[in-house]
């Protein structure tokens, strides 16, 4: 039975080299290694996401810690074969990492990843034991014309609602307003519980109500070591995928501490 877990999630994005990536990994996993009061491994989980390239390298040194884990930032929706440049899920699962992100807006804009392709990529992670950390939410605009839960809708119901429902149980969803990503607007407390509210609400239609509550919901979007309480105090706010914030060892442990 899959249930409904916290987690801290940390998006490196594009940044770093080898040497600062290790480090920030390692200070990460050693900070939280003297903080059994922070109870990760019951129920809470901190997850990595650092450039392929350091991936194994952040497994490894993940390895030993009970609830640290790390993933990819995306993955190609074919098994293998001649995709110059691409890495698939298999690859990812082979070097030890548990999770994908899938769908980030980043992904999405800059690089014309659209519904459809997302769920063949959830698809190809699912097919390898990976856990989709599946990435929705709106533009600015789309905001302001009051259309968000149409939109984030969408995603969902494009990208994920396909999934039987003993698949579905083992999709992470994050929440992120594009509005607020790397941007220093942070989605007020309300609106992330509300769309969280309304996510859960949508996955209860589709699935059941069991499914839905067992669903773990990640805010993303300026997150920092100021607003992460207030926000993961929500009801329906299960942690946070955090960008720019989860590169200072410091500020990513003080989110981790909000948890
Ligand atoms: P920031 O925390 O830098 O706004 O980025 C959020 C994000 O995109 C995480 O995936």
């Amino acid at each position: 039975m899959i249930m409904r877990k916290r987690i801290v999630a940390g998006n490196w994005k594009m940044n770093m080299e080898i040497g600062s990536a290790r480090e920030l990994a390692r200070s990460v996993c050693n900070d939280l290694a003297t903080r059994a009061d922070l109870g990760l491994g019951k129920g809470k989980e901190v997850v990595l996401f650092p450039p392929y390239l350091f991936l194994p390298e952040v497994v490894e040194i993940c390895r030993e810690f009970v609830g640290i884990h790390a993933g990819a930032q995306n993955c190609h929706q074919e098994g293998k074969g001649a995709y110059t440049g691409e890495i698939a899920a298999s690859m990812i699962k082979s070097v030890g990492a548990t999770h994908t992100l899938i769908g980030h807006s980043e992904r999405r804009s800059y690089f014309g990843e659209d519904d459809e392709l997302l769920a063949k990529k959830t698809k190809a992670a699912m097919e390898n034991d990976l856990t989709p950390v599946f990435c929705c939410g709106e533009l600015l605009p789309e905001r302001e014309a009051n259309n968000h839960f149409e939109v984030v809708k969408s995603q969902l119901v494009n990208g994920l609602f396909w999934l039987e429902e003993v698949a579905f149980r083992h999709v992470v969803i994050a929440y992120e307003p594009v509005w607020a990503i790397g941007t220093g607007v942070t989605a007020s407390p309300e609106q992330a519980q509300e769309m969280h509210a309304f996510i859960r609400g949508l996955v209860k239609e589709q699935y059941s109500e069991e499914v839905a509550e067992n669903l773990t919901i990640l805010y993303g979007g300026s997150c920092n070591a100021k607003n992460a309480k207030e926000l993961f105090s929500n009801p329906d706010v299960d942690g946070g995928l955090i960008g720019g914030a989860s590169l200072k060892a410091h500020d990513f442990l003080q989110i981790i501490e909000a948890l």
